[in-house]
């Protein structure tokens, strides 16, 4: 296993880290296989996997109530007591804090789940920009600060899955140790981006990647003319993508949420040469090469540069115009459905759509927003 620091923070973390959002199930989502679960942990942590990722919801029934995710790593790092050894990270639910006490209530309850009394890296989950404000006024930064200083959390930082500009702002609004973003070869120019990746990096914030495989969609949904591409090659497309990563110098820890025994040992072993800097001039050039076929594919050139927003419906037209374009390029139609509908709320979605054309008026590409709207809901459903 290869190792980085984190950051500022000084902190030697694997460059695989285990993402505890997909551990194996029985059945249901909540119910997690705790035998197949610990069978992997053994094996990731056996072979130098430092770094568990895992939040309050994961694995639970909805967002709002505590999944089972914490609760099972809690105890299989009690059990085999080794909590000293690895470094973990959890997640305040922003969405659920209605006032300032949610906020000692959520981190006390968390450190009970997780049966220790030190959380190592503690993350304000999925900030928008639409509450951050309401956080700030709820005292988070202050309460991250208490926090850190009476020893609960050592370190501290955040994720987001919205856009470059938002999280710069954030970036620059507190002493972060580290953050967490999506990024994989084809999310280089939507969410938080390459621009928000290098602006964390050269402030010393920690960069920690979430769904390097587009939640899987970059290894079993690849079409036929980018497997083309790679004729030749002798790489899955699961190591292209990981690869592509670890090329990348500012990048410190990618999580897998990793759910077979198969695909953990893929990734440990491609972990090996996970080297920054270290793909051929013709590797990277392979890789332009498949951007580009995607590109290829898309549905609508929209930059998502938001001049068509506010939508007097609220309908979220950048967020919408890039499920469009996910599900034109990507062979995984019911993965990106569910994404549409997790992350945007019902008011965000195209099917709200008034035509009053405001939209059109507004885009900077001219686009026919009206039309593509259509498309979407007739592509993702009503
Ligand atoms: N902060 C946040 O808001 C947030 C959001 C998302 C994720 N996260 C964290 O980030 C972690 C990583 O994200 P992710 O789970 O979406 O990662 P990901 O690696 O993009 O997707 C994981 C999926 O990829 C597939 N996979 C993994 N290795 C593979 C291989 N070698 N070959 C083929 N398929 C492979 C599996 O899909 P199949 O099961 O379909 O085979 C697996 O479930 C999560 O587990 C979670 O801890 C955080």
């Amino acid at each position: 296993m290869l190792y980085h620091e984190l950051g500022s923070t000084g902190e030697k973390v694997s460059i695989l880290g285990f993402g505890c959002m997909r551990l194996p199930t029985r059945g249901h989502h909540d119910k997690i296989d705790e035998v197949k679960s610990s069978q992997l942990l053994d094996h990731a942590l056996e072979n130098g996997v430092n770094y568990l990722d895992t939040a309050y919801p994961y694995h639970g029934i909805s967002n709002s109530e505590g999944g089972n995710s914490e609760v099972f790593i809690g105890e299989y790092l009690h059990q085999r007591d080794m909590h000293s050894q690895i470094h973990l990270a959890t997640k305040l639910p922003t969405w659920l804090l209605q006032e300032p006490v949610d906020m000692d209530r959520f981190l006390n309850q968390q450190l009970k789940r997780l049966k220790t009394d030190q959380i190592d890296f503690y993350l304000l989950h999925s900030l928008k920009e639409k509450n951050w404000f309401r956080l700030e006024d709820l005292g988070i930064l202050d309460f991250l600060d208490s926090a850190v200083a009476d020893g609960r959390i050592k370190y501290t930082g955040f994720s987001s899955h919205d856009g470059t500009a938002f999280f710069k702002e954030v970036v620059d609004s507190y002493q972060w140790d580290m953050c967490q973003l999506q990024y994989n070869y084809l999310d280089e120019q939507i969410q938080v981006g390459k621009e928000g990746l290098e602006y964390a990096a050269e402030k010393g914030i920690g960069t920690v990647i979430m769904e390097p495989l587009k939640g899987g969609a970059l290894a079993n949904y690849v079409p036929p003319e980018v497997k083309k591409l790679w004729e030749g090659f002798n790489r899955t497309p699961a190591e292209w993508a990981f690869r592509y990563l670890w090329n990348i110098p500012q990048i410190h820890v990618v999580l897998s949420g990793m759910n077979t025994m198969e695909q953990l040992m893929e990734n440990l072993k491609i972990a090996e040469e996970g080297h920054p800097d270290s793909l051929s001039p013709q590797e990277n050039e392979v890789m332009q090469q498949v951007k580009q076929a995607y590109k290829d594919k898309i549905a609508v050139e929209c930059s998502a540069c938001g001049y068509c927003m506010p939508c007097p419906s609220g309908i979220n037209i950048p967020q919408c115009l890039s499920y469009l374009n996910q599900a034109a390029m990507l062979n995984d139609i019911s993965n990106i459905k569910s994404q549409y509908y997790f992350m945007l709320k019902d008011t965000e979605h195209a099917s709200k759509c008034l035509e009053c054309g405001l939209c059109e008026e507004m885009c900077s590409q001219k686009l026919p927003i009206r039309e593509k709207l259509k498309e979407v809901k007739e592509t993702l459903g009503d």
